[in-house]
């Protein structure tokens, strides 16, 4: 099975507005709530794809209730551990003129040195049926920088591989746990590197530590540099619609790649068709069935050069 870690578990609230203009005031045209935070969508999308996952990571409070309510109703298995205080709320407002989404996203509870031990123990219990591990998101309040890398050497020791998809430093500090793959955008890499050339700055996240850089950057498409070689994937079409989200579908499919043992330029041309395939739905987690399909077979993989070494 497929674990994922969301130590910063979300209620995702996203307004559907017809235009947003700051200062303005909105009439909300729709407006969903779901359980979300970055390693919950990526296990819906695997559900979805019909593959085994567990979501572990922390959610408190009545926030953290209506969580837990979301992932039974979605029939995900909930492997969250309480924490005290109420879990953030994010705010997603997609503008239908323009596709646009703008996100609030708040800090959310810290967390405090029980809670860690208990979770811990909990990630070490299940990392034993689990193959891939996928730790997703940023680190609430109360956590180090470190915890990532810690996590990731509990997983490796344990026999799993994982896919890191986070920025700043919680990434850098991770980075010489040796993650089998990290999943970067183009702001985490300058961020991170301080390069805003994606294909020079993923070859150096690799020699920082990490096996292989999947470097998502939008409508472009990826970038991957691994042991195996490097390529380009290249979506079909530019999408219109709410893009966040997209990311999580890509983890989503390099997990499933990882799980099956595929080829990086199957597994490249996956995470592009589910991706680009999830931008025109409303909601992180889901993705258009028909797109994918389609997508999937029309994806251009391009190999950019010799395999690079170890
Ligand atoms: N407008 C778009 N049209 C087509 N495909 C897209 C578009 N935006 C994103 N994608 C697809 O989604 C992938 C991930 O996008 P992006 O680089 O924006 O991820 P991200 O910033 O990590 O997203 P998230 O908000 O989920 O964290 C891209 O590599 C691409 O395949
Ligand atoms: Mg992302």
């Amino acid at each position: 099975m497929i674990l994922t870690v969301t130590l910063n578990a979300a209620l995702d609230v996203t307004y559907t507005v017809d235009a947003l203009v700051p200062n303005g005031s909105h009439r909300v045209t729709e407006s969903f709530e779901r359980a979300g935070g970055k390693g919950v969508n990526v296990a819906r999308v695997l559900s979805a794809l019909g593959l085994p996952s567990v979501v572990t990571g922390l959610a408190g409070g009545p926030t953290g209730r209506a969580i837990r309510d979301d992932l039974r109703a979605a029939r995900l298995t909930d492997e969250l551990v309480s924490m005290p205080g109420d879990s953030r709320r994010t705010v997603t407002v997609v503008s239908r003129e323009d596709g646009d989404a703008t996100v609030f996203n708040p800090s959310g509870p810290r967390v405090d040195g029980e809670t860690w031990t208990e979770f811990t123990t909990r990630f070490t219990r299940l990392v034993r049926d689990a193959r891939v591990v996928v730790l997703s998101g940023s680190l609430p309040p109360g956590l180090p920088t470190g915890t990532y890398g810690r996590l990731i050497r509990l997983a490796t020791e344990a026999g799993a591989l994982t896919v890191l998809d986070t920025g700043g430093p919680a990434l850098l500090a991770a980075l010489a746990a040796r993650p089998t793959v990290i999943k970067p955008n183009a702001t985490e890499i300058a961020e991170v590197t301080g390069h805003d050339d994606v294909v020079a700055a993923a070859a150096g996240l690799r020699t920082l530590g990490a096996r292989s850089v999947v470097a998502s950057r939008g409508p472009d498409g990826l970038y991957a540099v691994t042991p195996e070689g490097s390529w380009r994937a290249t979506p079909p079409q530019r999408l219109t619609g709410n893009p966040t989200g997209a990311g999580d579908a890509c983890v989503a499919a390099i997990a499933a790649g990882l799980l099956s043992g595929a080829a990086w330029p199957a597994v490249l041309r996956e995470a592009v068709a589910l991706s680009a395939a999830a931008v025109p739905c409303p909601l992180a987690g889901d993705f258009d069935a028909g797109l994918h399909a389609q997508f999937r077979t029309s994806v251009p993989v391009e190999s950019t050069h010799a395999p690079v070494n170890d």
